[in-house]
This record gives C-alpha cells, structure tokens and sequence, in this order.
C-alpha cells in the first residue's frame, strides 16, 4: 500500500515541516502525528528527540512507515500506528484518554502535515478542544458548500489566492479561540506550494492577562478619542446640571491626564 520509499520531496518536507515548527511547540512527551501518512513528521520529531513518543494516526498504514521507521528512529515502540479517522468527533480524546491519561495537555501536541481541505477544521477544532499545541500544513483548499463558494468569491474579489484567504481565516479561529494564540509560518515554496504552517499554541495566564491588558487599553483609547466630541473641551458643561459629585475624574491607569471624563467610563 503506497509508496515504500516516499520520495525526496516528502523527506524534505518533513524536515522542513519540523523546522518550521519545533522550536514553538517544545519539547512534547507525546506527539500525535494525525493523518500521518508514512509518519515521516513523527519520526523526526522522535530522531531530533523533540518528543519522547509519538503516535501517527491515519484511516490505512502505507508500507513507507515501517522503513521510515526503522530508518529514521531508534526503537519500533517509540512511534506507534493507531488506525482512526481524524474526522469523527471525539477521535483525539479518546486517543488521549488511551495514550496519555497521565499527561497533561501541555506536554501533548499535534502536528499535521497536508491534512486535506476540511480535515484542517476539524484538527483546529479537535486541538483546541483538548487543550493541546498544535501545527498544522493545510492543502487542498476549497469545499463544496455556501462557505466554500463564499471564500472563493471573496479572495476573487480581493485578487488574492483563494487557499491564501481560507489559511488567514483558519489562523484567525485559531487566534480566537479561548486560551489560544494563533500564528503562522512557512517552509520553503519550491519544496511544496502549500507551504503555510498554522500554529495554535496554548496561552500562559501572563499572556493571556497582557492580552487583556493591550485589548482593554486600545478600547479606552478609541473612546477616549471620540468622547469628548459632546463636551466641549475645557468646558464642564455639566456644572450646571448636576451636583458636582456626579463629576469624578477618570483614575484609569491609561489616561492619568484626562480629569474630565465621567465615572462611568472607568475601567480600572
Ligand atoms: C496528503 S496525505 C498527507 C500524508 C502525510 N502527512 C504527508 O505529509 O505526506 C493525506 C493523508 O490523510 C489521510 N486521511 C485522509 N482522510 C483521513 C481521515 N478522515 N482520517 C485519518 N486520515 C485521513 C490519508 O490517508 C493520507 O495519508
């Protein structure tokens, strides 16, 4: 079944799939390699030690793994097969569940190289929801349905290449999805043109409170711009109206220098 000896183009990719993505994921006590193939990510992964053991996960196992295997890594139990289909709901946890009941999800990841059209989506879904770091290569890009039409259209409009949008929209579910940062990088584009690397790494509670600081702070600024534009500067036109109590200054820590603004608009 397939290729026993994958071709260099493969063996490059894997190599630079890893570059492209090890240092970000660290050092993982358990990698899932999901619709691995002829597992060559895993096995590099194993051969630079940047995972103690790995599992490649795919619907069949090509006769390429073995050789990659015994070529490319040390022992035979260090990277597994396991046959599943990375598009049922709940394949990745109950994988996890079997492999890795003693881990934490910090010291999981998935990686995924050329996982086909709409099994991207559902690796992004199925990382974020275990919790796990992740990088993924997308390729064949474009689904038959409204949104698939609806990305086409879009990246006609904008005269941009149509598998170039829907990786930047991936990257933005990536990048909203609670306790995640998003990011992407590339490999090298005469090796493969589908050559984007998503990566969905999970966020400290120190960057997850920078994040909330920076969003919090931009927010105050955009209204501190606009705000004034009922209220005449240097005028408190409420003197007037209300008792002066009602005229707090604004203590935020963003604009020390605002004495004007009204209570209401405190954030701190
Ligand atoms: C383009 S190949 C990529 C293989 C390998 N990762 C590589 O880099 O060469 C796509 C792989 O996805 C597997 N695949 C497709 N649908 C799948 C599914 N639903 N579940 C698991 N694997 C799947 C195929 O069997 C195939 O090995």
């Amino acid at each position: 079944m397939g290729n026993p000896r994958p071709g260099s183009k493969e063996v490059k990719e894997c190599i630079a799939f890893f570059r492209a993505c090890q240092r970000q994921l660290g050092h993982k006590k358990l990698l899932v390699d999901a619709a691995g193939g002829h597992g060559g990510i895993a096995c590099v992964f194993r051969a630079h030690r940047r995972a103690d053991r790995a599992v490649v996960v795919d619907l069949y196992q090509p006769t390429s793994f073995n050789n990659l295997r015994s070529a490319w890594t040390e022992s035979d139990e260090s990277v597994k097969y396991h046959i599943a289909d990375v598009s049922s709901p709940g394949w990745l946890a109950s994988l996890l569940d079997k492999e890795a009941s003693n881990l934490e999800p910090s010291e999981i990841g998935v990686v995924s190289c050329h996982a086909c059209s709409l099994l991207s989506d559902e690796l992004i879904r199925a990382c974020t929801g275990s919790g796990v770091d992740f990088a993924l290569m997308p390729c064949c890009h474009g689904e038959d349905s409204r949104k698939g039409k609806m990305m086409l259209n879009t990246a006609k409009m904008l005269g941009i290449p149509h598998d170039v949008l829907i990786d930047i929209a991936r990257l933005g579910i990536i990048e909203a999805s609670p306790g995640y940062k998003g990011s992407m990088r590339s490999i090298d584009s005469s090796i493969t043109p589908q050559n984007r690397v998503l990566l969905g790494l999970r966020e400290s509670e120190a960057d997850a409170e920078k994040r909330e600081t920076a969003r919090s702070a931009s927010l105050h600024r955009l209204a501190r711009k606009y705000r004034h534009i009922g209220i005449p500067l240097g005028k408190d036109i409420l003197r007037d109206q209300r008792p002066a109590k009602t005229l707090l200054m604004c203590s935020c820590k963003y604009c020390p220098e605002c004495p004007h603004l009204l209570a209401q608009h405190r954030i701190t």
